[in-house]
């Protein structure tokens, strides 16, 4: 699944989503512009619960898009949230989510951010041994938080190593295999303003092959084994991460939604019976494949420079700071024309940004019908760590965001203007 679910293409050729004309819309809101697909988000959002039933809670990884009229629609198909930071903490309390829904993540909590999750009644993962420490300065004497720890389960899945989070070499979660996870549950069990309601997880991002999740339930499980015997401590809570991968190419062929949380859900009972554990409660955090796949992004074609022999460059007004993924992990993309989505060959082209950095190319090839200035184009699946990882990068105001439903389009995040950009400065 490539473009969001209400994918159409209209009596005008046109490619619409949410029964909205992209052409329509850019023309109303201009470029570039993100479009959110709310029947997409729902259906996404809505897999998650009811694949998890009873055995656990869904939360939604604010990191992946966090405007609260994102997190609004996601927060009514019952997910809470995860966030790391006192910002995305602030966005999801605006989106009307209550502190019990909330975790609260992050390898480098300050003592202000700790003290802001615990008021607003969030549950803390402890992800570093300087936290312990800071909870005994911020927690009043006579209160606990409530917390999980953060493990690294020592699994390097089939994912770009930047994004993969689980091995021993990772700034995140206490290692197994050094004896630093135990350590922790240890000193957790015993700190005054602590109650361990769990353990926490989280392996990579992008995942497809679902036999990683598999892998690092077992060692989880293999930990709480040791745990049981060694220190009575059994969680009640066992945090198995986000990572469903999504597709950004007509070639990727990613698992559901419901056959990731089964695959982690029948790990955790078996692995669980077969040890003779109690079977805690599962907690999951998926972001980019509930955003993911609901967001598309429109930009307009200007400058095209042809180099015969060589290249043709075709410009579009965004780029890197709006979609940084490709100079980052050297992400994949599609693109279609907006008013020919489903045109077959065509020439091939490289899609630039343009901002001022030789890497700056959204596509480094690919075959679109004859483009000219001011066409539009259709990226799918931008809809996760694209806006979220936005920068004003070149003075570039950041892009108006949508999100379509039933022929309606509403604005979520205006476009910026330049007096955004002078607002934080000393003049
Ligand atoms: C701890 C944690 N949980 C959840 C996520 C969300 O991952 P994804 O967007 O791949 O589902 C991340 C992102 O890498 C993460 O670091």
């Amino acid at each position: 699944m490539l473009f969001p679910i209400t994918y159409r293409v209209n009596a005008r050729g046109h490619l619409e989503i949410g029964g909205c004309d992209l052409a329509d819309l850019a023309a109303a809101h201009g470029t570039p512009l993100f479009v959110y697909d709310e029947a997409t988000i729902r259906q996404r959002a809505a897999e998650f619960v009811s694949a998890m039933g009873e055995a656990g809670r869904v939360l939604y990884s604010a990191k992946a898009f966090a405007s609260p009229g994102f997190l609004r629609v996601v927060a009514e198909e019952g997910l809470g949230a995860d966030v790391v930071s006192a910002g995305e903490l602030e966005l999801a309390l605006r989106a009307g989510l209550k502190g019990d829904q909330i975790f609260f993540l992050g390898n480098n909590k300050s003592a202000q951010e700790i003290a802001l999750a615990y008021q607003a009644g969030a549950t803390l993962v402890i992800d570093g041994a300087y936290e312990f420490e800071l909870l005994q300065r911020v927690i009043p004497e006579g209160e606990r938080a409530r917390a999980l720890v953060r493990i690294s389960p020592g699994i390097k899945p089939d994912t770009h190593d930047f994004i993969s989070t689980g091995q021993l070499d990772s700034k995140f979660g206490f290692s197994i295999e050094n004896g630093q996870a135990r350590a922790a549950v240890e000193t957790a069990l015993r700190h005054p303003r602590l109650e361990l309601v769990g353990l926490h997880s989280h392996i990579g991002s992008q995942i497809f092959d679902l036999r990683a999740h598999q892998a690092a339930m077992d060692v989880m499980l293999d930990l709480l084994v040791e745990l049981k015997r060694d220190l009575g401590y059994e969680p009640a809570n066992l945090g198995a991460g986000g990572g469903l991968g999504i597709a950004y190419t007509k070639e990727d062929d990613p698992p559901t939604p419901r056959q990731f949380v089964e695959v982690i859900r029948s790990a955790l009972a078996a692995g669980s019976d077969r040890r003779g554990l109690k079977r805690p409660q599962l907690v999951i955090e998926p972001g980019r494949a509930v955003a993911g796949p609901a967001g598309v992004t429109v930009y307009t074609v200007g400058s095209i420079k042809d180099i015969p022999g060589v290249r043709r460059f075709v410009a579009v007004d965004g780029g890197m700071g709006d979609n940084i993924r490709p100079k980052l992990y050297g992400a994949r993309y599609e693109a279609v024309k907006v008013a020919e989505p489903e045109a077959a060959g065509g020439e091939l082209v490289t899609i630039a940004g343009k901002y001022c950095e030789s890497t700056d190319i959204l596509i480094s090839e690919i075959r679109l019908p004859p483009l000219q200035p001011g066409d539009l184009l259709c990226v799918p699946a931008t809809g996760a760590y694209c806006l979220a990882m936005a920068s004003n990068y070149n003075g570039m105001p950041r892009p108006e965001v949508v999100m379509v439903a039933a022929g309606q389009a509403r604005v979520i995040r205006r476009r910026e203007t330049l007096d955004d950009l002078l607002a934080a400065e000393v003049l």
